[in-house]
């Protein structure tokens, strides 16, 4: 094991979610309890007075695997040697605005950082962007950093996963330790397909323990698909600890591996698999190891389930076809 600190930068970093984020990257929540690291702090001019608080309080945590913290707005210096960026910064959409709006602006962010990473990023770099619409901005960035390979490129779609494994739990009664092999595919959106089909419950093929295919269509799909709206309806404001949760659990399963015979979900740049157009970001089921991953091949898609990927996919390829539009790729 490398004591030489890995460097971690995270964008939007005085943000709600790198408030819990970067307290757990510091203790050694991606990289486990002997690599140090070094956070790398990108925020935009006016937020970087609330950031000196933000890096008041980690060294008031005195972690002892925190090796540095630098902070600053300008990505060309931010991202210099990083072996991983966390891209949670981004423009949410406002009162009236449209998708459209919203892809320019965010395209405004992820371009620069995109052409940030491929000049400045240490050659491992592997990039993980959790600002939405995540998947279309991972395709902003990868698309600006030719020298990065595609698949340095993913997009958070664990949260989902850990929505459905949590929806899923709490309908058969097993522990979340009990369900395996869920998939989350297509976009981080309200058309994303929580698949009930190859996930297991003990075992058992999760379609069957339930055995309601109408609650399966009408209750679970549409809860963890729209459980961020919920939660924003609940608390005023989106998720924030479940999302730095789960980036923080995507990241460390890329590097330290899924469990044999699991796999997870991250969205990733499609191959041609399962008929999703190729370098489309969507989710897939992944195995991951030393920071690779291979997408699970031969699963049987029914009728049912390949609509509702299909669905989704449409509405990546409309993105994508809003951006190429906006010549950001
Ligand atoms: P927030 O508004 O609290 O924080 C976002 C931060 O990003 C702000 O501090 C802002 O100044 C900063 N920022 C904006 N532009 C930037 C730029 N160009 N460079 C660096 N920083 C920049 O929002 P939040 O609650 O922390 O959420 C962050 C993002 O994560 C949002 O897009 C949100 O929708 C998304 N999110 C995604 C998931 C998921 O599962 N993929 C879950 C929850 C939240
Ligand atoms: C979430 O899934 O909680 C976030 O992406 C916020 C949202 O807009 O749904």
């Amino acid at each position: 094991m490398s004591t030489t600190p890995v460097k971690v930068a995270v964008t939007g970093a005085a943000g709600n979610v790198s408030y819990s984020l970067l307290f757990r990257i510091a203790s050694g929540a991606i990289f486990g309890p002997d690599r140090p690291v070094e956070l790398r702090l990108l925020e935009v001019t006016p937020a970087l007075k609330a950031l000196e608080g933000v890096v008041m309080e980690l060294d008031d945590s005195a972690f002892p695997l925190l090796a540095g913290v630098e902070t600053g707005d300008d990505p060309n210096k931010v991202f210099d040697g990083v072996n991983l960026a966390l891209l949670v910064g981004a423009k949410p959409r406002g009162p009236g605005m449209e998708r459209g709006d919203m892809l320019k602006d965010n395209g405004g962010i992820f371009a620069p950082q995109g052409k940030a990473l491929n000049d400045v990023a240490a050659d491992d770099v592997r990039v993980v962007v959790t600002g939405n619409p995540a998947n279309t901005n991972a395709l902003i960035a990868m698309n600006n950093a030719p020298d990065i390979p595609n698949e340095r490129f993913s997009a958070l779609t664990r949260l989902d996963h850990n929505r459905a494994i949590a929806q899923l739990a709490a309908k058969t009664g097993a522990s979340v330790t009990e369900i395996s092999n869920m998939t989350i595919w297509g976009n981080h959106s309200a058309t994303q397909y929580p698949d009930l089909f190859h996930a297991k419950v003990k075992g058992q093929v999760a379609a069957e323990a339930v055995g309601d295919q109408a609650w399966i269509e009408d209750t679970y799909i549409p809860t963890v698909a729209k459980r961020g709206a919920a939660i924003i309806d609940a608390r005023g404001a989106s998720s924030a600890a479940s999302a730095a949760a789960a980036t923080i659990d995507h990241a460390r399963d890329w590097f330290a591996g899924t469990a044999q015979g699991d796999w997870t979900s991250m969205a990733v740049p499609s191959d041609g698999s399962y008929g999703v157009a190729e370098g489309l970001i969507s989710s897939f089921p992944v195995t991951t190891k030393d920071g690779d991953y291979e997408i699970v091949q031969g699963l049987e898609i029914d009728d049912f389930s390949r609509g509702k990927i299909d669905a989704s996919v449409q509405e990546l390829t409309e993105e994508r076809d809003t951006v190429r539009g906006l010549g950001l790729i």
